[in-house]
């Protein structure tokens, strides 16, 4: 049931944006704004939660395993995008593949070697795959020893790996699963950076390294799976190699599934669905987007552990410019959520697109988000994939012409986009006027690495948390929705200016 005070604020948004509004500031109760001590959790789906509310979005411009890790070892997540081409599985897959094994707790699959195979065979094998380290395993994947670069350096290559490696009588093990806690306390007292962990049996069941312990202890807020490695989702479509592209995903160990559609609110989007929770069951499943209550309310219907909302208000998106279709993305956030209802509490939230300064991201989450992703702004970053290239620019004071690196951002209708994603050879060139772009492309300053940005968004989120009188939060949440009202101010054409035009 809608209360008074939830259609008063329903009324106060309408036709409404993040730059129409301000909050009131509120008695603090913070003595400090540090991000270390305040709690930031957000759910992302029903079953992941994060300690910082921030998601990068799937666009092939922003999200791929470089950025997917940042965001996961700063307490978010990333969403790798469906930009590839139709029934070319391996390429998304291989991202998902690279997030996972990034950093780990225990590495629950790490690579191996047949203690017959070639000294040669090893040293290409730890070029290829990057590693240090290869566990020596017999075909039943009983532990032989540890292989390291150092053990091959300067042999011959035609020498057997058995004869180089640390054999198991000279070798630290551990039977059965433990705590990392325990597992330093191993390292420290034995002087070893690596802990293989046996069954009784003696079969591999995984390595713990002394980097990776390293790690987990500097980066207290990633968000991790049971195992210890980063989480990282995957987008897939409604239609085409979707099922099977998503069956690979969740084979490689991707931790949440993205149906992103254009329109989620669609006969297309409930098939899939139908399809997606009839093949696997209750693997974790966000969908969209949708920007209406009925939008919303017909994916929580359908199941969904998430949704997505936002039409049209990105960066990189000409939607609404070339069909007039979409709602302002505050009162998207605040039908979708009171659309759901009961289901509100249950069902997260994710506010996709329109965060362009760092004081709309808590705006977002007030509204109605419960986590928010960007895109355009990380686009730009070391992070994203694609070339730096150098434009010339003139500098208007001093009329001198500079080369400035650029990177490309696009939207993901953009014509670029979907060329990129057709076979170009076969693709006939009317067939692609008739598609209609929904995106465009842009140049954008290269900015250095995400990590600094992603850290300032934190401290300002924390920042109006204490302008609002919370002490987390889920409390600002709390305070808000029981009396949004005390917060809101719709700001006039001057107020507007005096708030964000700089
Ligand atoms: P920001 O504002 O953070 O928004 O850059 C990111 C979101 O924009 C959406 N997106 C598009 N929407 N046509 C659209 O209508 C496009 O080509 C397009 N590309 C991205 C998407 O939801 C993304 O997360």
């Amino acid at each position: 049931m809608e209360s008074n005070l939830q259609r008063t604020l329903l009324e106060t948004v309408r036709g409404r944006t993040f730059d129409d509004f301000l909050f009131v500031p509120q008695l603090s109760v913070l003595e400090r704004r540090d991000p270390a001590t305040i709690d930031l959790r957000a759910l992302l789906s029903e079953h992941i939660t994060l300690q910082r509310p921030i998601v990068s979005a799937n666009m092939d411009t922003v999200t791929r395993a470089p950025m997917a890790v940042v965001q996961a070892e700063e307490g978010g997540i990333g969403i790798i995008d469906r930009g590839f081409r139709p029934g070319d599985l391996a390429p998304q897959v291989r991202e998902v593949e690279i997030v996972k094994r990034t950093q780990h707790g225990v590495i629950t699959d790490p690579y191996t070697i047949a203690p017959t195979a070639l000294v040669a065979d090893a040293a290409e094998a730890m070029g290829r795959l990057g590693v240090g380290t290869l566990v020596v395993a017999d075909g039943q994947r009983k532990l032989q020893g540890l292989l390291t670069e150092r053990d091959i350096r300067f042999v011959d290559g035609a020498t057997q790996v058995a004869t180089r490696m640390t054999p198991l009588d000279r070798l630290v093990l551990h039977e059965g699963m433990l705590p990392l806690d325990e597992a330093q306390r191993i390292m420290v007292e034995r002087k070893i950076k690596k802990l293989p962990v046996v069954d009784t049996d003696g079969r591999l069941l995984g390595l713990i390294t002394a980097k990776d312990i390293l790690k987990q202890r500097n980066l207290p807020f990633a968000t991790r799976d049971r195992h210890g490695r980063l989480r990282v989702g995957a987008a897939i479509g409604a239609k085409g190699d979707y099922l099977e592209r998503a069956a690979e995903l969740i084979a490689a160990g991707v931790d949440v599934i993205v149906i992103d559609i254009a329109h989620g609110h669609s006969v297309v989007m409930a098939q899939a669905l139908e399809a997606f929770r009839k093949r696997f069951g209750d693997v974790e499943l966000v969908a969209g987007n949708v920007a209406t209550a009925a939008g919303a309310r017909f994916l929580a219907e359908r199941g969904v552990n998430g949704i997505k909302v936002g039409i049209g208000p990105g960066g990189g998106c000409t939607t609404r410019l070339t069909t007039s279709f979409g709602v302002p993305q505050v009162q998207a956030l605040v039908e979708c959520r009171l659309g759901l209802g009961r289901d509100a509490d249950r069902i997260p939230i994710i506010a996709d697109g329109g965060v362009h300064r760092d004081g709309a991201l808590v705006q977002a989450l007030l509204f109605g988000g419960d986590t928010v992703m960007l895109g355009s702004a990380f686009a730009g970053t070391e992070e994203t994939p694609g070339d730096v290239v150098h434009k010339s620019v003139l500098l208007p004071e001093s009329q001198k012409v500079v080369k400035v690196p650029f990177k490309v951002l696009r939207g993901m209708a953009s014509i670029e986009a979907v060329k990129d994603r057709l076979d170009v050879e076969e693709a006939d060139v009317v067939d692609l006027q008739a598609m209609g772009a929904e995106g465009i492309e842009v140049s954008v300053p290269e900015r250095g690495s995400v990590r600094p940005i992603i850290r300032e968004m934190i401290k300002h989120v924390c920042s109006a948390i204490s302008y609002g009188g919370a002490a987390s939060l889920a409390e600002l949440k709390q305070r808000f929705s029981a009396d949004p009202a005390q917060y809101v101010v719709a700001l006039s054409i001057a107020a507007r200016r005096e708030s964000y035009e700089r």
